[in-house]
């Protein structure tokens, strides 16, 4: 981030923030990389018992073995209760306040299920992909909070004596629809658009930047490494989300 084209990026980045009302923001796992959870591809991330995310985060992956998907989720929640907030889900909230002051808004939208940005104090984020800290009935959809405790595998609905699961979307499975729609109409509605974290390749979520463009919205990319995304942003802004974005809330006082 020192060097003088990537400095020019971050200053025309923050142009385009000090005069925008409106800024939908799509988090990745990248943006969460910096606490500790490991992403789901690229360098340090991706392999599970050497199967990718896409071969056993599915209906059929967890019929096939659900004891062993439980598990996954359940060790991923257990280690929630040491995962702090960054300074990139710092910046984000802070950046909900800052738009919120002026009569604006920002909308967090998110694939993450780890709930880090209403850690850090983010409101009405929209998670996309369920919550880590959620199970939910396979029959009725009763939806139950479960916070970061480990869980064993085999719960069953208080109501209507079905299996529950994990409250997260799997690959092959419909987003949570109102949520969807609600993350549409704010990634059309933004004068902003920012993905950050997120290695662009995951839809409908990653199509969402085509929604903002085709609506006239700016749109900026933070991230480790270029994606598909790179080449059809405004500004693209090579570098860790915990330094970059709040280095972008910085002079741009929005
Ligand atoms: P990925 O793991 O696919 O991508 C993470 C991205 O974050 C990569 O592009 C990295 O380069 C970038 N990255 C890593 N560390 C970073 C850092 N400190 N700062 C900035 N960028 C960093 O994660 P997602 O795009 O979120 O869905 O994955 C999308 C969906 O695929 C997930 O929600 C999950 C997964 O399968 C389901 O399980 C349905």
């Amino acid at each position: 981030m020192n060097d003088r084209d990537s400095t020019g990026d971050v200053n025309r980045a923050r142009a385009l923030l000090r005069e925008a009302t409106n800024v939908t923001v799509l988090t990745g796992a990248g943006v969460s990389a910096e606490s500790g959870v490991p992403t789901y591809r690229g360098a340090g991330g991706g392999l599970w018992g050497g199967l990718r995310v896409e071969d056993w985060a599915t209906p059929e992956g967890y019929a096939r073995d659900r004891p062993r998907v439980w598990t996954w989720y359940s060790d991923r929640r257990v280690q929630l209760a040491d995962v702090r907030p960054n300074a990139a889900h710092r910046a984000l909230a802070e950046l909900q306040r800052r738009l919120a002051a002026r009569g604006g808004r920002a909308t967090i939208v998110t694939q993450n299920i780890d709930a880090l940005h209403q850690a850090a104090g983010a409101q009405d984020v929209l998670e996309l992909h369920g919550s880590l800290l959620r199970i939910r009935c396979e029959q009725c959809m009763r939806r139950e909070y479960v916070g970061c405790k480990p869980l064993e595998h085999g719960p069953t609905c208080p109501d209507c004596g079905a299996a529950m699961r994990p409250d997260v979307v799997w690959f092959g499975e419909s987003l949570p629809m109102k949520v969807w729609h609600a993350a549409v109409d704010a990634a059309a509605a933004c004068d902003v658009f920012i993905t950050a974290g997120t290695s662009a390749v995951v839809y409908p979520a990653a199509g969402l930047l085509d929604v903002a463009k085709g609506r006239g919205a700016r749109t900026i990319e933070v991230n480790l490494e270029a994606t598909p995304a790179s080449g059809a942003v405004d500004v693209s802004l090579l570098g860790r989300a915990g330094d970059v974005l709040p280095e972008l809330l910085d002079g741009a006082d929005p």
